[in-house]
């Protein structure tokens, strides 16, 4: 029989999955737009996708700018990169660019909507200059398209 493949020891550091406000509300906010997964059941998906990737996973959401700028502040040391949905401070957060500017750490940015068939103030990203890549509108699958391009990338 052959030998079952060796699974990739993980990444030294986690990878931060970081969400920001009313993302907590997920499951009831907006089911139309949103979908009904909870964000409970996105990190739960985030997780078994790490493991399948050998990435360590940490998740994270806050209703604060503040908390989240700590958080990203924090990465720099802690994690190896970010996946964020930043949700509506995507719309306005220059503290929350110049976090991720600060950090040098790959990081992808998410939406679960796709923001570009919304209002126009959806359009603009004021993160979107310090991601490597953008995923909107697959839902909570983007998490995980997230999840895989950052392991390839930390792969390189
Ligand atoms: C969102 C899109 C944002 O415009 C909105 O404010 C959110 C969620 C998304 O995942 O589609 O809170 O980031």
């Amino acid at each position: 029989m052959a030998a079952k493949a060796a699974r990739r020891p993980p990444a030294s550091k986690p990878v931060l999955v970081l969400n920001g406000p009313n993302l907590n509300m997920l499951g009831k906010r907006q089911p139309e737009i949103y979908g009904r997964e909870t964000l409970a059941d996105v990190e739960k998906a985030c997780r078994a996708e790490a493991d399948r990737l050998g990435l360590d996973v940490e998740f994270a959401q806050s209703n604060h700018e503040g908390v989240l700028v700590d958080l990203i502040q924090a990465a720099r040391e802690k994690n190896a990169g970010i996946v964020i949905n930043a949700g509506a401070y995507t719309h306005t957060s220059v503290a929350l660019l110049d976090a991720l500017n600060a950090a040098e750490l790959p990081a992808i940015e998410v939406h679960l909507s796709n923001i570009y068939k919304r209002e126009s103030f959806r359009h603009r990203s004021y993160i979107s200059p310090a991601a490597v890549g953008v995923i909107a509108g697959l839902g909570t699958q983007g998490y995980l398209l997230a999840l895989q391009a950052l392991a390839r990338l930390l792969a390189r």
